[in-house]
């Protein structure tokens, strides 16, 4: 049988835990065409949310494009993904579609070979890049319009939507927001782990988002649901296991789901011959996790200048310290605060830690901290 538990990519079906509330939700507000703003700390299951909930929306035939944006470097791709993501899912009728998409002013159709030898219908900017932003506007109005003509639910959905900052201009912003608001037949999940950036994006008045949708902070998964399902998959693999410790795996997990998943991962292979998982095994997974991660962290380590080691030593003993504080900074023989502020903003550049919404730092890589403790002691 192989390892149920899969990390780094996207799980699904009965690969996938628990959510059930949050589908729930999603897809009612779906239904309702409304906006939500989907934020959380990276690697808590957004991406795997948004597309399960896309395989239950199209399976009750409602269209869905999901958008990720980082893969749309600029306006106008952003404008062709949206386009030819919508219009394809509310048109199947191959011939239909092109004739649809031929009727777009500032954008053209293209037409290419799927990776199956398939012919696959796309558009692309037709007009001059200056007006890529009417050309997406175009876009977004024609699939509105064509959704209402296919009499068909659409929900349009945009991970990672703190880029769009990127392409930087409030009047992109802006005109996107009047555009959503006009319409009333598409429903759209934004979604983004950049939680302050998001969060102001709704939340103040300057903003051009501002109120445009409720705000759902994704949190870890269910407890007992989750227990259920690593149980259950530990029970078809026969492993002999008592039930209390698996709370152990979500605790050193800090209950982040990729954490979880990769833990659980490594639980099932290191006890594959001797089928009996034990609380000594538990404790120690966090340790191989490290181990198999350590050229990138020796990497990290390598680039980051002395300060900066020895704030993350401190931080890996008690990721609960106040930097900031006199304590802290007798305590560890680092100061003064100015070159703690720097060093802490240059670790969040180089994506070592994260700043919570408390202010407090995290590491981004909750195994980190056990790869530099075991560096401490002098083990690798
Ligand atoms: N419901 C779930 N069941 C099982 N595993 C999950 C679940 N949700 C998330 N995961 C695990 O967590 C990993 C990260 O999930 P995902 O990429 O969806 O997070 P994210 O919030 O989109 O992260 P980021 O902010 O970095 O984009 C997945 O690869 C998977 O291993
Ligand atoms: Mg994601």
């Amino acid at each position: 049988m192989e390892n149920p538990f899969k990390y780094g990519g996207v799980v699904r079906g009965s690969y996938f835990a628990d959510r059930k509330d949050e589908i729930k939700e999603l897809r009612r507000e779906m239904l309702n065409q409304n906006r939500v703003f989907l934020v959380s700390p990276r690697r808590y299951g957004k991406t795997c949310l948004l597309l399960n909930l896309v395989d239950e929306l199209r399976s009750k035939k409602i269209a869905c494009a999901y958008i990720d944006l980082n893969a749309c470097p600029d306006i106008k791709s952003l404008a062709s993904m949206i386009t030819t993501l919508s219009s394809r899912e509310l048109e199947t009728n191959r011939d239909k579609l092109f004739k649809i998409l031929s009727g777009l002013q500032r954008l053209r159709l293209k037409v290419s070979t799927g990776p199956d030898g398939s012919i696959v219908a796309g558009v692309e900017l037709a007009v001059d890049e200056k007006e890529a932003l009417e050309a997406l506007l175009e876009g977004m109005r024609h699939t509105e319009e064509l959704a209402a003509k296919k009499k068909k639910k659409l929900v349009i959905i945009i991970d990672e939507f703190s880029d769009i900052q990127k392409y930087n201009g409030a009047s992109v912003e802006k005109a996107l927001r009047s555009e959503i608001q006009r319409q009333s037949e598409v429903g759209y999940i934004f979604s983004g782990s950049e939680q302050s950036v998001m969060l102001s994006m709704v939340r103040e008045k300057s903003r051009a988002f501002y109120k445009l949708g409720r705000i759902l902070e994704l949190g870890p998964i269910e407890q007992t649901a989750y227990i259920r399902f690593i149980r259950g998959w530990l029970k078809k693999g026969k492993f002999a296991f008592e039930g209390q410790h698996l709370t152990r795996v979500l605790e050193i997990g800090n209950h982040v789901p990729y954490n979880i998943q990769r833990l659980c991962s490594v639980m099932w292979d290191q006890a594959l011959e001797s089928r009996r998982i034990s609380p000594e095994l538990i404790e120690k997974l966090p340790v191989v996790i490290a181990k198999q991660d350590s050229p990138h962290y020796e990497m990290q380590w390598r680039a980051a200048s002395q300060p900066q080691k020895l704030l993350l030593i401190a931080l890996s003993r008690d990721q609960s310290v106040k930097p900031f504080s006199r304590d802290f900074q007798l305590s560890h023989g680092i100061g003064p605060s100015s070159s703690i502020k720097a060093s802490l903003e240059s670790l969040v550049k180089k994506g070592i830690l994260f700043k919570r919404l408390d202010g407090s730092y995290r590491f981004v890589d909750g195994f980190m901290p056990y790869w530099i403790d075991q560096i401490r002691r002098n083990l690798y």
